[in-house]
């Protein structure tokens, strides 16, 4: 019964902050735009950085919220913390409110990461800014910085084998959302952070 609890996690999730930032800063839907993509990135590329700021603290928030609730009210069930914290980065990514058109899903990745392993999500972060900050390429950093996430759950909660495989799923959702920018990384068109698509 405690797993129908899941569809919480997956509304909260659909909330697209990084739409509501491009609606109420831009008057736009922040799909046309850009990347076309309903994410912080994009709406830092298309309306700056008040906006970007709003996008990705509520996204990050969003998915620490869900850990969180999850883990208070099924402190025992980690399986479950676990899979509302998929459940919420499948919201971000397939939003039920907006034509399940979202995201990336490395915000919620990220606040999902903070919730459940603060250590790893510093770790993460700090990597992804390295990398962002060296290449101009945020998609370089997201994905880089989510392949390091199964290495660090291996490092830290190797004991537990499902959190190894949860945080495999994360990369695997993170790397198929971003398939254009793999292929506009590799083909030299990929835009650098600032740069108007
Ligand atoms: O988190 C999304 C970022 O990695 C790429 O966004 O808009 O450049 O496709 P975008």
């Amino acid at each position: 019964m405690s797993y129908f609890w899941l569809i919480v996690p997956y509304l909260l999730g659909s909330v697209s902050f990084s739409y509501i930032a491009g609606r109420i800063f831009g008057g736009i839907d922040i799909r046309t735009v850009g990347s076309g993509n309903a994410g912080a990135t994009n709406v830092y590329r298309n309306l700056g950085l008040k906006p970007f700021l709003f996008a990705s603290f509520f996204d990050i928030l969003k998915g620490l919220v869900a850990v969180i609730l999850t883990k208070s009210l099924f402190p025992e069930n980690e399986i479950l913390i676990i899979l509302s914290a998929v459940a919420v980065i499948i919201g971000h990514n397939w939003p039920i409110f907006f034509g399940f058109k979202g995201g990336k899903g490395i915000a919620s990745t990220i606040g999902v990461v903070i919730g459940l392993h603060p250590l790893s999500a510093l770790i993460v972060i700090v990597t992804m800014a390295l990398i962002v900050y060296i290449t101009r390429y945020v998609s370089l950093g997201s994905l880089i910085s989510t392949l390091l996430l199964p290495i660090l759950f291996y490092l830290f909660m190797g004991d537990k084998v499902y959190y190894i495989i949860f945080a495999l799923v994360l990369t695997v959702m993170a790397w198929y959302r971003h398939r254009s920018n793999i292929k506009r990384l590799l083909n030299g068109t990929e835009s650098k952070l600032g740069q108007k698509r």
